[in-house]
């Protein structure tokens, strides 16, 4: 669906707007209105009817997995539903096989998400990390390729940084690993919902992510996704009646873990979160997600013209293709704090990061809110 052709209809679905010029996706997606009714359709159901639906949502969750592994170009079999991004790095991070002489290669712009479950293993297990260092707040494939070498077990790297919204080349990477013999890790969040994801084309061996922000679903919806050929290496680590086989058999036995992700999914899982994401994955493909990363293009070609006729301030993200999206950090600002408070004051709502502005917009967003923030951002700055 054309997106400037249904501006009107698609913006009556964010309740966000009615207060807010919301330009802080990287942060935290607000819920259209059909999540939040998808949210509440399940919780009424079991507040009027306990139970008595449990397997009609149980068969919901299995549509919703395979709208998001459509969504990503995966296998229903290779999504588990998680709580966020954390606990999907998690189970993969504690249930690799890890050798004394394996390393480890993160870098140093990634959320601590994505590096504490890495730091955790080596500690235990006594690997060596190896960090990328940024370079002018950009990661260089050169210094991945000096770090990966044949005794790399993976490389954990978001796919877009969430301080700059640097995207990393995950299919180059991919490659380099496996040439190695490594796999590597994605943390999607910054991505996913922004723009499209095909993880056969990346290559990439295990991706986790959070619905919250880019994905507009409920706080607590998440999954993780792992290649097929891998799921049988992964040694399940937080277990219980959803991570065997026969998972509605509560007899005593010994566990025999699915074939397929389910079994990292260990105990009762998100029915209500889910339905909802469920709901925004479908508004987002209504749209298209090609369509969605080429209006949140404009919209930020927008915000970089305006950003640099602003004296003194600067965008510090890539402004190269391959490298930018919907997330724009600006630096030049004494206080960005303080700053960001005083547009709150004025409804427009973005965030400080890393000693800038984040200025996140999503699709639903608007050339007129983008030029309300750069009038506010003048007014602030420039007298
Ligand atoms: C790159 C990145 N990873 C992870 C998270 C949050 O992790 P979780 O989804 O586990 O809450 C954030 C939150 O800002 C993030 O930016």
């Amino acid at each position: 669906m054309n997106i400037e052709g249904h501006i009107d209809e698609l913006r009556a679905q964010f309740p966000v707007i009615k207060r807010y010029t919301y330009l802080n996706h990287a942060a935290v997606g607000p819920l259209p209105q059909r999540v939040l009714d998808e949210v509440s359709r399940i919780n009424q159901d079991k507040g009027y009817s306990g139970g008595l639906h449990w397997m009609d949502w149980e068969e919901e969750a299995e549509e919703t997995r395979k709208i998001i592994a459509r969504l990503i170009n995966a296998h229903p079999e290779e999504i588990a539903f998680v709580q966020n991004t954390s606990v999907g790095l998690s189970i993969i991070a504690n249930g690799l096989n890890w050798e004394k002489t394996d390393n480890i290669v993160i870098n140093d712009l990634e959320f601590p998400s994505n590096l504490f479950p890495w730091q955790i293993q080596a500690k235990r297990h006594r690997l060596v990390t190896k960090t990328v260092q940024n370079r002018n707040e950009k990661l260089a494939m050169e210094d991945f390729e000096e770090k990966i070498d044949r005794h790399t077990k993976i490389v954990a790297v978001s796919h877009v940084q969430f301080s700059n919204g640097f995207k990393v080349d995950l299919q180059r990477l991919s490659k380099l690993a496996h040439e190695n013999g490594g796999y590597v890790i994605t943390d999607a969040v910054q991505s996913l919902g922004q723009m499209p994801i095909d993880v056969k084309k990346l290559d990439v061996d295990f991706l986790a992510t959070s619905g919250y922000k880019w994905l507009l679903s409920p706080i607590a919806t998440g999954f993780l996704y792992i290649k097929k050929d891998l799921i049988d290496e992964i040694e399940p680590s937080i277990v219980g009646y959803r991570t065997d086989e026969n998972y509605h058999e509560y007899s005593y036995r010994t566990i025999n873990p699915a074939k397929n992700a389910r079994r990292f999914e260990h105990g009762q899982i998100n029915f209500p979160g889910i339905a909802g994401m469920r709901a925004a994955i479908e508004i987002l493909e209504s749209f298209g997600i090609h369509n969605i990363e080429r209006r949140i293009r404009e919209l930020v070609d927008r915000l970089i013209i305006g950003i640099s006729e602003l004296k003194g301030l600067k965008v510090l993200s890539s402004l190269k293709p391959e490298h930018r999206n919907g997330i724009v950090k600006v630096g030049g600002l004494e206080s960005p704090d303080e700053v960001v408070t005083k547009l709150k004051e004025d409804n427009i709502v973005i965030s400080s990061r890393a000693g800038g502005l984040r200025i996140s917009p999503h699709f639903y967003n608007t050339e007129g809110e983008i030029k309300q923030l750069l009038d506010a951002l003048s007014f602030l700055t420039q007298s």
